[in-house]
């Protein structure tokens, strides 16, 4: 089932990202600039604030950290920021790297951080064998035709003691209900193909899989990580025709809400799995 979109041309998702790079219409300021990037990570902490909980910032000072699917470069820029001895980013889009490595030179950070353009299924191929304390990927395996290789792969890179954190996307939740009932008029079966065609803001993703928790956690078993934590996370509440005019206006049915059910819905019906593993056999 996993291996759904197995046959997809790696060069059709990185033409994906390159034609429009994550968030890059988080900012009407002119690309590149130090406001832009300001602006793209406001609204992106705003909008995912579970993601700074679960990056944990603070913890990196000091260590080594391998991030791959970087886009551009809105978490590695604050691995920097907090004082992450030695920092490794990846991505397959070119377009997202030129925009990361452009960041790292706004903010002062380009020494700090080696950029590469890579297919992390491949990773050896292209980024030097080291081996890291943090392993960190938001949102990225599940656009790839092949998550397990990537894991393979990242299994050499992780220090034994070392913490894998990555982040898929949850198959029962409310954003995959939502795209049933908006596009695809009850057709449950298609449910696969609508979600990888609509799980992003521009449509056509050519690969998106989404996980059970427990499809997850063979994932990662088969790959010898052993899971410590693992949370399912965010509901994105904002009317998107408001939100793409960078206004913040909840649909009707969020706005009654109270904040402790909302939370509550998210830890369970949210679309951010966000897994925290080790090796299985350090
Ligand atoms: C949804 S974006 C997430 C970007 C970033 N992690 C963030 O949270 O802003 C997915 C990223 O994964 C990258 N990607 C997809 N498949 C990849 C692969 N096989 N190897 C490396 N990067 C990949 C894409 O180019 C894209 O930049």
């Amino acid at each position: 089932m996993k291996t759904m979109f197995a046959n997809v041309p790696i060069q059709d998702v990185q033409a994906f990202w390159d034609d429009r790079p994550c968030n890059l219409r988080h900012s009407k300021n002119p690309l590149g600039t130090r406001e832009y990037f300001d602006e793209v990570e406001k609204r992106k902490f705003f909008v995912e604030p579970h993601l700074v909980d679960f990056a944990d910032f603070p913890s990196v000072k000091g260590l080594k950290v391998l991030e791959i699917g970087c886009g551009m470069g809105t978490t590695t820029i604050n691995f920097a920021r907090a004082g992450a001895k030695k920092i490794t980013a990846v991505d397959l889009s070119e377009k997202s790297l030129e925009l990361a490595k452009k960041r790292a030179a706004v903010y002062g950070f380009s020494d700090q951080i080696e950029f590469y353009q890579a297919n992390a299924e491949e990773l050896s191929k292209t980024v030097p064998l080291d081996t890291y304390d943090l392993i960190f990927s938001f949102g990225v395996i599940h656009h790839t035709p092949h998550p397990e290789k990537v894991l393979d792969e990242l299994r050499t890179y992780l220090s034994s003691k070392g913490r894998l954190k990555i982040m898929v996307y949850y198959r029962y939740s409310w954003k995959a209900i939502w795209i049933l009932l908006k596009y695809g008029r009850f057709q449950f079966w298609k449910l696969r193909q609508l979600v990888a065609c609509y799980s992003e803001a521009q449509t056509g993703c050519p690969i998106t899989y989404t996980y059970s928790k427990k499809e997850a956690k063979n994932l990662l078993e088969t790959n010898d990580f052993k899971i410590l934590e693992s949370q399912v996370e965010h509901i994105f509440p904002y009317q998107i025709e408001e939100y793409v005019q960078y206004r913040y206006v909840k649909e009707w049915y969020f706005r009654w809400i109270p904040p402790k059910l909302f939370r509550w819905l998210e830890n369970k019906i949210g679309w951010h799995l966000c897994i925290t593993a080790t090796k299985d056999r350090s």
